[in-house]
């Protein structure tokens, strides 16, 4: 019996040797994300990176960006055929994506994406099926806003104070220090307020009384996306509440009353000290004729 023709063993046994090397090499370049999850504000144009280990050129692979969340599979990239493929692109990312076409040869692959919105926040998939190799990009958007002060009105002695500030994400905290950064004591707790795209909005009473400075700064912070936004107010002297002017009166006339009463008991005092003076000079001068009965006017 013949074995297998020699050209036979030869074609298999380059074949196996191809496949493997193909196997071998494809196994060995990795799709490297980011160590830690994107933070973004809202609006802000970002990177989302991803590249090739050992860098190899990805120059003729296809790169597709995906991203899973509740309403299905969107993409929001392709890059396909040696070039940007906008065909199957979601229409919520539409002209906002692009990627590094000069960086691709050295294998980077990463997604720029333009004025990200809070519902761009989740889970992007940067995979490359020429390599059947993938890795998950997290992106955390967060958003700020300016505090705004206004004058309340006035309680008691002092000036109420209102802080609000609106479109955050997530929700921040709110403070209001004195000019020295002390933290006053709120007119209780915070209240917050969500609206329908998710955003928070905060604000915040303090009662302040008069100082040497009259500046007091209203504080947002949210320390998951580390931002923190301060607004300062200067209260003028004329806005902290002046005595009534009944309350004027009454103090004045009590105060005249006091002066009025201590006077009079200073002259009594004085009347009383001077008239006792007197009367003991007499009684003295009295006994000093009665020891000495040469006085005329007294001899009995
Ligand atoms: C990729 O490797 C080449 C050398 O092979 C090097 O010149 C280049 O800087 C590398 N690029 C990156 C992004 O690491
Ligand atoms: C990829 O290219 C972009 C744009 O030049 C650059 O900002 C980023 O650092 C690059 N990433 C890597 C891993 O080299």
């Amino acid at each position: 019996m013949k074995t297998f023709p020699t050209s036979a063993v030869w074609y298999f046994g380059i074949l196996f040797i191809s496949v493997s090397l193909i196997t071998t090499e494809s196994s060995e370049v990795q799709v490297v994300g980011p160590a830690d999850r994107v933070v973004a504000l809202a609006g802000d144009d970002i990177i989302l990176p991803c590249s090739l280990k050992p860098n190899v050129s990805a120059e003729n692979m296809t790169v597709q960006w995906t991203r899973l969340n509740l309403k299905g599979t969107e993409i929001p990239h392709l890059y396909r055929d040696n070039r940007d493929s906008y065909a199957d692109q979601s229409t919520s990312y539409k002209r906002r994506t692009s990627m590094f076409h000069e960086e691709l040869k050295n294998g980077n692959v990463s997604l720029m994406l333009k004025r990200v919105t809070l519902s761009d926040a989740g889970s992007y998939w940067c995979f490359i099926p020429t390599l059947m190799k993938e890795t998950t990009v997290q992106l955390f958007v967060g958003a700020v806003s300016q505090p705004v002060i206004s004058i309340n009105g006035t309680k008691d002695w002092g000036v109420v104070l209102k802080c609000e500030s609106g479109g955050w994400f997530p929700e921040p905290e709110m403070e209001w220090l004195d000019s020295s950064g002390t933290i006053l004591p709120a007119d209780g707790p915070l209240e917050r307020h969500r609206d329908s795209e998710g955003r928070y909005t905060v604000r915040r009473h303090v009662t302040v009384v008069n100082t040497d400075t009259n500046r007091f700064t209203c504080r947002v912070h949210q320390t998951e996306i580390n931002h923190l936004k301060e607004t300062e107010i200067h209260v003028p002297d004329d806005v902290f509440p002046k005595l009534p002017y009944r309350w004027k009166v009454g103090l004045i006339a009590a105060a005249v009353v006091v002066l009025l009463a201590a006077s009079i008991l200073f002259f009594y005092s004085i009347c009383v000290y001077m008239w006792r003076k007197h009367t003991e000079k007499e009684i003295r001068q009295q006994m000093e004729e009665q020891d000495h009965p040469d006085h005329p006017s007294l001899v009995q």
